[in-house]
């Protein structure tokens, strides 16, 4: 099954709810534009490439919902609905990305009529949710030339299948070397404070049968300076222009520990998450979440009531320690400035 779907037969959008797993796996089911954008917030969904494609079909559900007797009118609808799904989280591109590439389907003049308009916004949801899923199978296959027989992975958050409409990113690399018979061993970050870690990707790992052991985030430096990890890799919510790669809280301590210690970090970033707009990552939005996260784990308080906290969800990690990217069109090296320019024209859609 499909991280998020449309279900032909019912005309709605079905998305797995992540904040069960890996407990449940139930089922959410949106009629309604405004509550897509409510449960990319409530991170019912989450991942950039998921995010992405949700928002995508958010927007095709719009249109249906619109009550515009003219194009026009149509349009403005659409308008309003893109703000309200680009801004249910701020740090991914790919909410932007992809509502962006709807509106754009959508203002073609050979579409003259809403029923046209409703018709080509959710063949164009359907293509992006299909191309997310092929992408991520060629960046499996750059990804796992750098994976060797015997490798420890050190993995952060989830970059699976959840994270996106299907396959993963970095996680992605990890099944295609398992797929290749390498045999590998991750170590997996729990992630807090959502524990994307230790809930989903965890999850993920078992049911393709790849060994694993999940650590304490605290533990990474340690299984790093003792020669215990071979290659770090980690997906993103959005990389700069220079190559700067924001991800999730926790990723720039282990990209500054990995150069330490000599290990090779590289994230895998599809060309749709590469914000060209922005020269370098201090301009990436970081998105700041409620403190309650950081004062319960699964619920539970584990702070003296009346406790306050700090909740930055993604840091960023400058370019200087970074590897490489692995990309759909091949793998990216330094300088990053140019040769990320060069990939995202390769794609045709800058
Ligand atoms: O807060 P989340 O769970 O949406 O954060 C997800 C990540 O940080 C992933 O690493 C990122 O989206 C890229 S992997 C597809």
């Amino acid at each position: 099954m499909r991280t998020v779907f449309w279900d032909y037969d019912q005309n709605v959008v079905k998305m797995i709810d992540q904040r069960q797993l890996p407990w449940a796996t139930d089922v959410a089911v949106y009629e309604d534009y405004a509550a897509v954008a409510q449960a990319i917030t409530e991170m019912v969904v989450r991942g950039a490439p998921a995010i992405g494609a949700a928002a995508a079909f958010g927007l095709a559900l719009a249109a249906r919902q619109s009550r515009a007797t003219d194009r026009a009118g149509l349009l403005q609808d659409l308008e309003t609905a893109a703000a309200t799904l680009i801004a249910a989280r701020p740090t991914a591109v790919n909410l932007a990305w992809a509502v962006a590439r709807l509106l754009h389907v959508a203002a073609n003049n050979n579409l003259t009529n809403a029923a046209d308009i409703c018709d080509a916004l959710l063949h164009a949801a359907q293509t992006l949710a299909d191309e997310d899923v092929a992408l991520n199978r060629r960046m499996g296959f750059y990804g796992a030339e750098l994976i060797n027989d015997g490798d420890t992975i050190l993995h952060h958050c989830n970059t699976g299948a959840l994270a996106t409409v299907d396959w993963g990113t970095a996680l992605g690399v990890i099944f295609a070397a398992h797929e290749q018979g390498k045999k590998i061993q991750v170590l997996v970050d729990e992630t807090r404070p959502r524990l994307q870690g230790a809930r989903l990707t965890a999850w993920e790992l078992q049911q393709r049968g790849i060994p694993f052991d999940l650590i304490a985030d605290n533990a990474a430096g340690h299984f790093m300076r003792t020669g215990q990890v071979n290659i770090v890799l980690v997906g993103s919510d959005r990389t700069a222009a220079n190559g700067d790669v924001a991800n999730k809280i926790g990723t720039y301590k282990l990209a500054v520990v990995a150069k330490e210690n000599g290990i090779p970090f590289y994230p895998v970033v599809p060309t749709s998450t590469i914000d060209l707009n922005l020269a370098h990552g201090d301009l990436i939005p970081i998105e700041e979440r409620d403190m309650d996260e950081v004062l319960t784990v699964i619920g539970q308080p584990i702070a003296p009531a009346g406790s306050t906290a700090r909740n930055p969800a993604f840091d960023v990690t400058p370019h200087r320690y970074v590897t490489g990217i692995v990309t759909e069109v091949g793998i990216i090296y330094p300088p990053f400035g140019k040769h990320l320019r060069e990939a995202v024209e390769q794609t045709g859609k800058p």
